[in-house]
């Protein structure tokens, strides 16, 4: 989604700017621009539709001098994607980026036109522009103009601007998209995500919703949403990024894929003794909470939901608590009842998806015993906001699509379960078992990855369909739905996903040679009664993809194409079986040449609703 990056700095920025949208370009945006005050007190702006390529190019032609500058990566809301809708925006000597929607948008711009000011774009963006102009006015400072202006918005934003009659200063204003600041040396910087600025500081201040800060060479001013001076304390990152490194991998998404080992190993390193779970895994006053706790209420979007839907197998099987799972969107416009001892637990790999910060914000205000956060992004809102942390170590995860953030998310519901069935009658030996499975993890994942040749060869029989079906029953079910989501983001084609005990209520109709059916097999419980459901496809025609267990005896002929995936303990093959899976939709992306690690229309951090 959108990318803002900022600087004030003695030298020259624009170099700075570019590498700082460069590296939020794994985001997705459909167009790109920045915005100088050159050392003569006037704005240089350049946009481009396209890719920050673009905008680099057009830099390189028309040299843009200067110090305090802003720089963005659009991703369209209002008003399809242009250079004439492309931020930065401008009214007057008032140049503005914003992240977000202004929601009452349309009302501002009609006061707006109607007191005079001319709108040149389709955008929510530019009534900011125009707004603070006006409120500019009778404002002694950029800051009070724009503290005065917040006011009469509503919806998201993480917004920067710049006054050209002002030129050594930025403000800033957070409200619902996160804006990080960067300090330097007699420099300062602000960015949508620290990533942006890595290769200028480590030290980052983060922002609160509803701050508004004041950022020069040399100082940086916060103020909260009432307006009262507050601290924000200062975090030394450890976050490691090259954006150029794809590590000799093609992609991003392939390079997350074949990461997924040593992230699992690093999510588990330190938090198992021989026992099991460590509680202070998830924070300080897990212990309490947990031995509280009698439902469990997982609220998540996308990959991250169906991390949730296993969870709920889980939690209910083996910890002993009751768990409902539901769609952070739906959650959040839902008048919902809190079982008694409830903990809401939160799941994001990114930490800022709007609608998953927003059911934890409304959960607060339900009567939860507390929350947990499941991310892989410290500092984050929701970690920052959420009474405890499970911190999953995938390391940054540039393609959209959520890869290596899924397993360890996994594996943190697994030490979850393990933990809170402590307190729940999990008995001894059996978290022990547990353990041992869980360490012996990294090295089945390992094992399954040596799967790709046979996949990507596979994967040549599916680039010309038009259809696809995943079915699992149990905790493989969310994970067919993963192989379906991931299908269809990155290679475009259409695909569902189905509990195959669902196939004869109405989707057997759709069975015949054009419909491949994927089907994940691992040997458990449910195994026969998934053989019954698969012969029913090979009886009406359909052409069969398995990833099964060596022992569930599945044997490739004509309709029947097998995978065999390592044995594994049947409590973490939902882990194991979900890298068939993403090999699959990869090497299927790579034959149609799709745009893999930034697909079309879709933005890895989704930070509006
Ligand atoms: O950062 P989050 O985990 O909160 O993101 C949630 C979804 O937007 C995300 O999982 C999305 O579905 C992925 N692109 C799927 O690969």
């Amino acid at each position: 989604m959108c990318g803002i990056v900022g600087a004030v700095a003695q030298r020259d920025v624009v170099d700075i700017l570019l590498e700082g949208l460069r590296r939020l370009e794994y985001r997705g945006y459909d167009s790109a621009g920045v915005a100088i005050i050159n050392p003569e007190g006037q704005l240089q702006r350049l946009r481009r539709l396209g890719k920050v390529k673009e905008l680099a190019d057009a830099v390189a032609e028309e040299p843009t001098p200067g110090g305090t500058g802003i720089a963005h990566t659009r991703w369209a809301t209002h008003g399809e994607p242009s250079e004439a809708n492309a931020h930065p925006h401008v009214s007057s000597n008032i140049t503005v980026v914003h992240n977000g929607i202004i929601e009452n948008h349309e009302p501002l711009r009609k006061m707006l036109q109607d007191e005079g000011y001319v709108f040149t774009s389709a955008t929510d963006t530019e009534v900011i522009a125009h707004l603070v102009q006006r409120e500019r006015k009778n404002a002694d400072s950029l800051l009070n103009a724009v503290q005065v202006a917040v006011k009469q918005l509503d919806g998201a934003y993480g917004t920067v601007l710049m006054d050209t009659n002002d030129p050594e200063r930025v403000v800033v204003a957070r409200s619902g998209s996160p804006l990080v600041i960067g300090l330097g040396i007699g420099e300062n910087f602000i960015a949508s995500d620290q990533l942006a600025l890595l290769p200028v500081t480590r030290r980052f201040i983060f922002l609160e919703e509803g701050d508004v800060a004041e950022i020069t060479r040399t100082s940086v001013r916060v103020f909260d949403k009432d307006g009262n001076a507050v601290d924000r304390p200062a975090h030394e990152s450890n976050v490691s990024y090259d954006a150029g490194d794809k590590g000799g991998y093609r992609h991003f998404m392939l390079k997350e894929i074949h990461e997924q080992p040593d992230a699992v190993r690093s999510t588990l390193d330190g938090r198992l003794s021989e026992a099991g779970v460590l509680d202070q895994t998830f924070g300080t006053g897990a212990t309490e909470l947990f031995k509280q706790v009698k439902h469990i209420q997982i609220v998540a979007c996308g990959t991250s939901y169906h991390a949730g839907m296993v969870a709920r197998y889980w939690l209910e099987s083996l910890a002993g608590v009751s768990c409902n799972v539901e769609i952070a969107s739906e959650f959040r416009y839902r008048k919902s009842f809190v079982q008694p001892d409830s903990m809401i637990v939160t799941i994001s790999q990114s930490g800022e998806t709007a609608d998953t910060l927003a059911a934890l914000r409304l959960a607060k205000d339900l009567g939860y015993l507390g929350s947990l956060a499941i991310c892989n992004v410290a500092g984050s809102s929701l970690v920052r906001e959420s009474d405890l942390a499970f911190m999953t170590r995938a390391g940054a995860e540039i393609g959209v699509a959520s890869t290596k953030a899924f397993t360890t998310q996994l594996v943190g519901f697994a030490m979850l379960t393990m933990a809170l069935g402590k307190y729940h009658g999990l008995a001894d030996d059996e978290q022990q078992g547990m353990s041992v499975a869980l360490k012996q993890l990294p090295e089945k994942l390992e094992a399954t990855l040596t799967l790709a040749e046979q996949i990507e060869a596979l994967a040549e029989e599916f680039a010309d369909k038009q259809h696809a079906l995943f079915l699992g029953r149990g905790d493989q079910y969310p994970i067919a739905m993963e192989g379906a989501l991931k299908l269809k983001e990155i290679s475009y084609i259409h695909a569902e996903a189905y509990a195959a005990g669902e196939l004869k209520h109405g989707p057997l109709a759709l069975i015949d040679a054009d419909m491949p059916i994927i089907v994940v097999a691992p040997n458990n419980d449910l195994l026969e009664k998934l053989k019954s459901n698969v012969e029913e496809v090979r009886a009406r025609g359909g052409i069969l993809y398995v990833f099964a267990d060596a022992e569930a005896n599945f044997q490739s002929d004509d309709t029947m194409r097998v995978i065999n995936v390592p044995h594994t303990n049947p409590w973490l093959a939902p882990i194991l079986y979900t890298l068939p899976l993403q090999l699959l939709s990869y090497y299927v992306a790579i034959i149609k040449g799709t745009d893999v690690d930034q697909p079309r229309n879709l933005a890895k951090s989704v930070t509006v609703e």
